[in-house]
């Protein structure tokens, strides 16, 4: 597993208003959606590319344009539509895949609700987006089911991620890689993040 740690000064500023208990949802949504598409720069990076020869007004030029593996983004509901825009606004033509999970209150286990992926998935470029990684169960979960569905291709997207969360994850799926704006300290007795953000999802659409 390769874990990228994404600490440009645009995103690391974002991230401090994210975090701000004060920050109402219109404007943490905005901000979430715009740190996805400063992050999806990195996430991207490895795309294949071929050169095209291209006629500017002036002359031939030897030019770049992505080939290879298509891109799906599967955003872990709620809270990863939270980053789907923003990604999506960067590469407009991946599909969408919608996989529905929330943390049982009391165990702290994902149960999944809902699955909808594009048929031809395992021919993709996944790209999980989810933006906290806490125990990493409901990532891990919904990267299980991407394999099942025979997907080989995978990497995450995640804001914060906690040490537990991507010790989990490397034990399970070593070769999914890893990219995250910050690594926090802990978790806490409930399982969050610590100092994390908060419930992502509540956060977002204003539900508590
Ligand atoms: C949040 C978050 C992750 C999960 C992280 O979702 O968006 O999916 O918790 O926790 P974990 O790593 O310990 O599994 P939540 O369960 O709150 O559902 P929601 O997005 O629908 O609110
Ligand atoms: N889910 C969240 O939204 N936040 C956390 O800190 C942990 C799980």
């Amino acid at each position: 597993m390769s874990l990228h740690v994404i600490d440009h000064p645009l995103i690391q500023h974002k991230l401090t208003f994210i975090r701000d208990e004060k920050t109402e949802p219109k404007y943490f949504r905005d901000l979430l959606n715009e740190v996805a598409m400063l992050m999806g720069y990195e996430v991207t990076r490895n795309l294949k590319t071929k050169a095209v020869m291209t006629k500017t007004p002036i002359a031939e030029a030897k030019t770049y344009i992505i080939e290879g593996k298509d891109v799906a983004i599967v955003p872990i509901l709620r809270a990863g539509l939270g980053m789907l825009d923003g990604l999506l606004s960067l590469i407009p033509t991946a599909r969408v895949g919608h996989i529905g999970i929330y943390r049982d209150e009391e165990t702290k286990k994902p149960i999944k609700y809902y699955c909808k992926l594009p048929k031809d998935i395992k021919e993709r470029t996944v790209i999980v987006v989810d933006p906290m990684l806490a125990t990493g169960g409901s990532v891990a979960e919904g990267i299980r089911l991407l394999k099942a569905e025979g997907c080989s291709d995978i990497r995450l997207m995640s804001l914060i991620a906690s040490p537990e969360g991507l010790k989990n994850m490397r034990e399970l799926y070593p070769d999914v890689d890893i990219y995250v704006a910050a690594i926090d300290d802990s978790l806490d007795e409930n399982a969050y993040i610590v100092p994390g953000l908060g419930d992502a999802g509540d956060r977002l659409f204003g539900t508590k």
